[in-house]
């Protein structure tokens, strides 16, 4: 009998880590299934799930730039994926319909709290960033009852939009970069995307509290500026989002097999790669 076959897609999708991640899982399971990835024209998102279900695949992580468009195409959504307004995780059932799951906020909380040993709860969250990536990371973190989580963005009205979505849940503020001269905070997140030119946000100087901790949602070269320039501030550690990818591989890895992987090994195999 065949096994059973998962595909990741995007565009570009040439250099994406899910199929080592997920072939790693299978192996440490035990689970005899295929997971490969698949380049999907910009414009053929839909095709593509249509011809998905006609080969019989399992289940699908999606990727950049598609994820919310898988959103819009799935016949039940989780909470989960709801409020992030996007979709990582397909999941084919049986009878046709498609299930779509949103695991990157979870990724990045468990990375948190179960790779780094770090506790949310009393914590002053800064997010550098207010698109796609920071509403999808939202509930998971003020779930653990932070003491506040400010929101700064280039484009404000963007950050004011999230305080207002996730306004029924917990008090969000927001604000300018400039905003943030004389306040401190515990745990900074950066989901710009300035890295990919080597750059960091305007963030005034002495925003990192004592024993603070930097995070960055990119890993590699991207992650880089940023996790140097918090060190010269005096964050306590900076971390990238390598074990938030392999995390949030793992909740999709567990929503389709049933099983949940143990992170920490595939995340030192990455790192040694
Ligand atoms: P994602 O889906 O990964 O969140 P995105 O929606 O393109 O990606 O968001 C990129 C984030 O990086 C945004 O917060 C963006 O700020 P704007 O909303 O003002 O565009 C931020 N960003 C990108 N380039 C920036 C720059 N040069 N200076 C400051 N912020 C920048």
């Amino acid at each position: 009998m065949k096994n059973d076959s998962y595909l990741v897609l995007g565009n570009p999708i040439a250099h994406s880590k899910s199929p080592l991640i997920h072939r790693a899982f299978a192996e440490q399971s035990q689970q005899d299934i295929d997971y490969d990835k698949r380049l999907v024209p910009l414009d053929s998102f839909a095709e593509c799930i249509r011809q998905l279900q006609s080969e019989g695949i399992k289940g699908a992580n999606v990727t950049v730039p598609f994820k919310e468009a898988a959103f819009q195409i799935v016949d039940e959504l989780s909470n989960a994926a709801q409020l992030a307004g996007a979709v990582n995780t397909l999941s084919f059932q049986d009878d046709g319909r498609i299930a779509g799951d949103n695991t990157d906020g979870i990724g990045l909380l468990r990375d948190l709290t179960k790779n780094h040993k770090l506790s949310i709860k009393g914590k002053r969250i800064l997010i550098l960033g207010a698109g796609g990536a920071v509403r999808g990371i939202l509930k998971p973190l003020i779930e653990q009852r932070p003491s506040q989580v400010m929101i700064v963005n280039r484009t404000l009205s963007k950050a004011e939009e999230l305080v207002t979505l996730f306004a029924g849940l917990f008090d969000l503020s927001s604000g300018s970069f400039e905003s943030l001269v004389g306040r401190k905070f515990d745990l900074m997140i950066n989901a710009t995307s300035l890295g990919l030119q080597g750059k960091v946000a305007p963030v005034p100087d002495g925003v990192f509290a004592d024993n603070a901790v930097a995070y960055d949602l990119m890993y590699g070269d991207g992650s880089k500026a940023f996790q140097q320039w918090a060190g010269q501030q005096g964050a306590k550690q900076a971390y990238d989002g390598l074990g938030m990818l392999v995390q949030q591989a793992a909740a999709s890895f567990s929503i389709w097999r049933g099983v949940q992987p143990e992170t920490q090994a595939v995340i030192d195999y990455l790192r040694s790669l």
